[in-house]
């Protein structure tokens, strides 16, 4: 729309201009011709009067003259004549002359007529208008004896140019408004449907939706880009057939890495396309007003990292709570939209929160009671049965939603995601005992001992055990689990097979480790520049990163503690290594968070103000979210990642930094308690407790030698290329659907 009316304004200043410069021309050599016509006029009627009125001037006749000068008077555009003697003096007028033309201060061109013994015309304004007055002199034999003058009506001049401009100017408005119209109309026509037409076919093309005989039709204008298109649409579909043929042939070998292909391939070879839905609280796109108008954001979840490219390659359907303001302007009718927004592979259901539900069920249970509980980071859980109720309701109308969606679906595929829906499992099977449910446990699970202490803690256990499959992120929260459920409940334990009866129901308990898609090779060719950096002005020698959510399990504080022993040990560093902290805010409805965030911006201006100069800072502290487009810049500039966390399921900014790494350079301090600290052995491991260890790390991460960061780095990217998210989905779903 601002592009049309920038088309439609340019078009009317440039037409106003022409217009308004020709009619400006136009009006001058209009007011020449009328002038010089006019003059032209009155210097002949002047000389034919000049004759006729001379005898009675002559004699002295004014009674004559009079009548002459009256007669001559009716004449068109003919204001009056007078006759003025020798020395100026009025002798006679023209009965309708009107007296102020011939007073004393207008008869100027009657004296210089006869001074210079020629005629005189002059334009001159009075009351009754523009009049041109023109003076003849009148001879007896050779001598000057008066003056004949002649006044003309000269108003019709300024009448006929005032008539040209309006003319000119409506002519200007209509040819203005047709050729807005025309401008529309050909961006509409031949421009705008042709490239909407173009840019589906193109869409089409690239998800393969019509093979290779993608119908594209188009205006002939486009005719050359719409050939070139048909052809790499061609191309497209043959790589991608190819693609999909060595998917399927990889399928059986299960040491070829796995791909979003191989998945799709797997998951149309042996679970014959059957329907997943994904639940969880936290949705994939928020739709936000930003600046008047509607972004969709992707949050910060290592949730929504992992299970994002397995929905994009497996599509079906996401549940999750809409939480974003414009979230609900976005929806269609049923509450669902398709996404990834510019490229939709799969559904994304909302499901509406009233404020009591978020603040029981979110922010109160979810968050200040089961987060802390099964985090050990010595925050207390805080049990409140308000919060308990809100949960246990807001499960059930999570469950409802999904019931209404696999209504007509056979043996539906779920995936519940997290500690949002402890109970969901149980309620689904309780309706659907043909599901097939998994739910993956995003976080640590205590031991049996901390547990103990939610005084929830039953109705809790038998909901999870709704599940056929229960997946933690390693073995020792499995072990912790089924230590838990042996503590807790009455049920039958198999420790052979790590699965749990209760109430004649079988779950099974395993470690899916998640991970991340792992970038393609071809990203890690040419290092990216980071936009973020640029636009701080930061050029560090030597540049540290951590990219967390604002949360109190991450380590934030202990890793600027850190930060401050390794500047005070190594103070060469000083002014040669910055650290860039993100640290997007999180779960703002949240008091401890809220606390949090202030400790942290707190604790880096300490720090800053201890060592800073006027050019340089240790910490750089950017507390807002930033796509994932921006932060693998900042991956790969990056010497040293820092990973503190004092307790974390698995933590996939670690496994990002290293798949980010094509070049194999950089180091990963990472903390003991991250479940990813299991998989990445070739990290610097450390107590995130201890100041100085962090300080060591930093330090020995900076003088690592190249040869070491290669060897360590190309460790953790087999472990991560061999172990990513489509290999965690796959094993996941295989399971779910007993096909081991
Ligand atoms: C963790 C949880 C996710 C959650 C994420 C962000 O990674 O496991 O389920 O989405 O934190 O927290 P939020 O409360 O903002 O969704």
């Amino acid at each position: 729309m601002k592009q049309l009316l920038a088309i439609i304004s340019t078009v009317v200043i440039i037409t106003s201009l022409v217009v308004i410069g020709y009619t400006f021309r136009q009006v001058q050599d209009q007011r020449t011709s009328l002038a010089d016509d006019l003059q032209l006029r009155t210097a002949l009627l002047a000389d034919s009067f000049k004759e006729s009125i001379r005898p009675s001037y002559l004699t002295n006749s004014t009674a004559t003259l009079q009548s002459l000068l009256d007669k001559f008077e009716n004449r068109e555009q003919l204001l009056g004549l007078a006759v003025y003697d020798s020395k100026g003096v009025l002798f006679a007028t023209s009965a309708e002359l009107p007296n102020d033309l011939t007073n004393n201060n207008n008869i100027d061109t009657a004296e210089k007529a006869m001074a210079g013994d020629d005629a005189q015309g002059d334009f001159a304004k009075f009351t009754e208008g523009n009049v041109y007055v023109f003076a003849t002199p009148l001879h007896q034999d050779e001598n000057v004896i008066g003056a004949l003058v002649v006044y003309q009506h000269a108003d019709y001049i300024d009448a006929a140019i005032r008539h040209t401009w309006n003319n000119n100017l409506l002519k200007l408005l209509i040819q203005a408004l047709l050729f807005s119209i025309a401008v529309v109309l050909i961006l509409r026509w031949i421009i705008y449907r042709p490239i909407i037409r173009l840019a589906e076919a193109i869409r089409q093309a690239r998800t393969g939706k019509y093979g290779h005989k993608s119908p594209i039709q188009s205006h002939a204008f486009f005719k050359p880009i719409t050939a070139e298109i048909a052809k790499m649409s061609q191309s497209l579909f043959l790589a991608r057939t190819a693609a999909s043929e060595e998917a399927r042939m990889r399928l059986e070998k299960l040491d070829s890495p796995w791909t979003a292909e191989r998945l799709k391939e797997f998951f149309k070879a042996y679970l014959k396309d059957r329907k997943i839905f994904v639940v969880s609280n936290r949705e994939p796109y928020i739709h936000k007003k930003i600046k008047n108008e509607i972004q969709a954001v992707v949050p910060p979840s290592g949730m929504v990292t992992a299970l994002e490219p397995v929905m994009e390659a497996c599509g079906g359907l996401w549940l999750a709570h809409g939480s974003g303001d414009a979230d609900r302007l976005t929806v269609d009718k049923n509450d669902k939209i398709q996404v990834p927004p510019d490229d939709p592979k799969y559904t994304l259901k909302r499901l509406w929160l009233t404020d009591k539900e978020v603040k029981g069920y979110y922010v109160g249970f979810a968050n200040e009671a089961l987060w802390p509980l099964c985090h050990l980071s010595h925050t207390r859980p805080i049990f409140r049965k308000e919060d308990w109720l809100e949960y246990r309701k807001v499960n059930g109308k999570f469950a409802q939603s999904l019931l209404s969606e696999i209504k007509d679906v056979q043996r539906p595929i779920i995936l519940i995601q997290d500690y949002h829906f402890a109970l969901l499992p149980e309620m689904i099977k309780n309706s659907r005992p043909d599901a097939e449910v998994g739910l993956f446990w995003h976080i640590p699970w205590p031991n049996a001992e901390i547990f103990s202490i939610c005084p929830f803690r039953k109705e809790i256990l038998e909901g999870i055990l709704g599940a056929d499959v229960i997946g933690f992120h390693t073995q020792q929260f499995c072990n912790n689990f089924l230590e838990t459920v042996g503590k807790e409940i009455e049920s039958v334990a198999d420790l052979e097979k790590f699965a749990v009866t209760h109430k004649g129901h079988v779950s099974n308990i395993k470690p899916f480790p998640i991970s991340v898609a792992f970038a393609a090779e071809d990203d890690n060719d040419i290092p990216p520049k980071s936009s973020v950096l640029e636009t701080l002005g930061l050029n560090p020698k030597i540049l540290g990163v951590g990219i967390d959510r604002l949360d109190y399990t991450k380590g934030l504080l202990e890793r600027f503690k850190g930060l401050e022993f390794f500047f005070d040990s190594y103070p060469a560093y000083k002014g040669q290594f910055t650290f860039l902290q993100i640290a997007p805010p999180s779960r703002e409805g949240v008091e401890k968070y809220r606390q949090f965030n202030a400790e942290v911006t707190k604790e880096a201006e300490r720090i800053n103000q201890k060592f800073e100069n006027n050019s340089w800072k240790p910490i750089v502290l950017l507390k807002e979210n930033y796509t994932h487009e921006e932060i693998y810049p900042l991956y790969r500039a990056a010497n040293v990642c820092l990973v503190t966390s004092l307790s974390d399921g698995m933590n996939l900014v670690a496994k990002e930094f290293v798949s980010a790494r094509g070049d194999e350079s950089g180091v990963l301090i990472l903390s003991q308690f991250t479940g990813a600290a299991r998989d990445l052995k070739d990290a610097i491991v450390i107590n995130p407790y201890s100041a100085e260890e962090t300080a060591e790390a930093i330090y020995r991460a900076l003088v690592m030698p190249a040869a070491e960061q290669h060897r360590r780095m190309k460790k953790m990217r087999e472990a991560v290329k061999n172990y990513n998210i489509y290999r965690w989905a796959a094993e996941f779903l295989k399971a779910i659907t007993s096909l081991v």
